[in-house]
């Protein structure tokens, strides 16, 4: 079933919860590919019905092009989800409807993680997902929400964001879902050519090198290694490569004992831009 009011899904929601059943929510922008569905097949096993938001949410995005090339494809996703059993409920509001009257985004402190990565090469990127997500969240009012770590820091952030806003639901990380040459699968994905998304391997790839070299060099080493490797790429061009600190997200200098650490990375193939991530112990 589709919803493209708040009003009606909430009125729906509110007849399933008089009957004790509960609602997770899986928050997208659509275009949905394997690891969408593998958070809408988690939803499904741990509660009665999933709401899956599709919803290309325009204040998150710092770059206009970015935002018009962005895939939608709504009559495909449904069919996708369609074929789930269980109860699906869609819902895909428009700009408008969703932030009711100007699509403006809200300012949030979220304790210095929006200023790492992401934060810093899209100014108000952040701003943008706090915001939607909190009109989401207040819109279904699900007990638990489904995120990727794919998105790691946007991940950590939805923590963050529950707490600021106080809001009663559980946020649930999974793993990233990949292609079967390693390339993290993404909307953007269906932007590249084929031998752009042929030479995409080649950032988990790094990835994977990087998680090797880190246990026996220093994160200076495997840094500069990182940034040589791609100098010598003409397909993709690095964008960053951090080593940080999984607690706060600050790049890491000096490895040190007891603390967890996660290499991240944005490339540019062409003009489409892909993010990665991956744990370093
Ligand atoms: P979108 O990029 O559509 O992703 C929706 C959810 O799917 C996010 O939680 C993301 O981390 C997860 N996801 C995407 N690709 C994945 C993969 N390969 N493996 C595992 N999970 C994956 O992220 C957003 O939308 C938006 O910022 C949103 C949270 C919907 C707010 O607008």
């Amino acid at each position: 079933m589709i919803f493209h009011e708040r009003e009606l899904i909430h009125k729906e929601l509110l007849t399933q919860k008089n009957k004790n059943r509960s609602i997770g929510l899986v928050p997208t922008m659509g275009a949905l590919h394997q690891g969408h569905l593998t958070l809408v097949a988690r939803a499904l096993r741990e509660n009665d019905v999933v709401v899956v938001s599709i919803f290309v949410n325009p204040t998150q995005f710092d770059n206009t092009r970015d935002l018009d090339k962005y895939p939608r494809t709504l009559v495909e996703d449904t069919k996708l989800l369609n074929k789930f059993e269980g109860t699906i409920l869609i819902f895909a509001p428009e700009p408008r409807e969703l932030y009711s009257g100007k699509v403006r985004a809200k300012r949030y402190r979220f304790g210095g993680l929006e200023h790492q990565m992401e934060g810093k090469y899209r100014k108000g990127h952040f701003n943008g997902v706090g915001t939607v997500l909190n009109l989401l969240f207040r819109a279904i009012e699900p007990h638990k929400a489904y995120f990727g770590e794919k998105d790691f820091q946007q991940l950590q952030i939805v923590k963050k964001l529950v707490a600021i806003e106080k809001l009663p639901v559980k946020i649930i990380g999974c793993k990233i879902v990949r292609e079967p040459h390693g390339l993290a699968m993404s909307s953007r994905n269906k932007r590249l050519t084929p031998a752009q998304f042929k030479e995409a391997s080649f950032i988990y790839e790094t990835l994977l090198e990087a998680r090797r070299r880190f246990p026996t060099h220093s994160i200076a080493h495997v840094q500069f290694w990182v940034e040589e490797r791609f100098r010598n790429n003409k397909t993709l061009r690095l964008e960053y490569f951090e080593i940080a600190n999984v607690k706060n997200l600050r790049t890491a200098i000096r490895k040190r004992k007891g603390n967890t650490y996660r290499a991240f990375i944005a490339v540019f193939a062409g003009e489409v831009r892909l993010i990665d991530n991956i744990a370093l112990n």
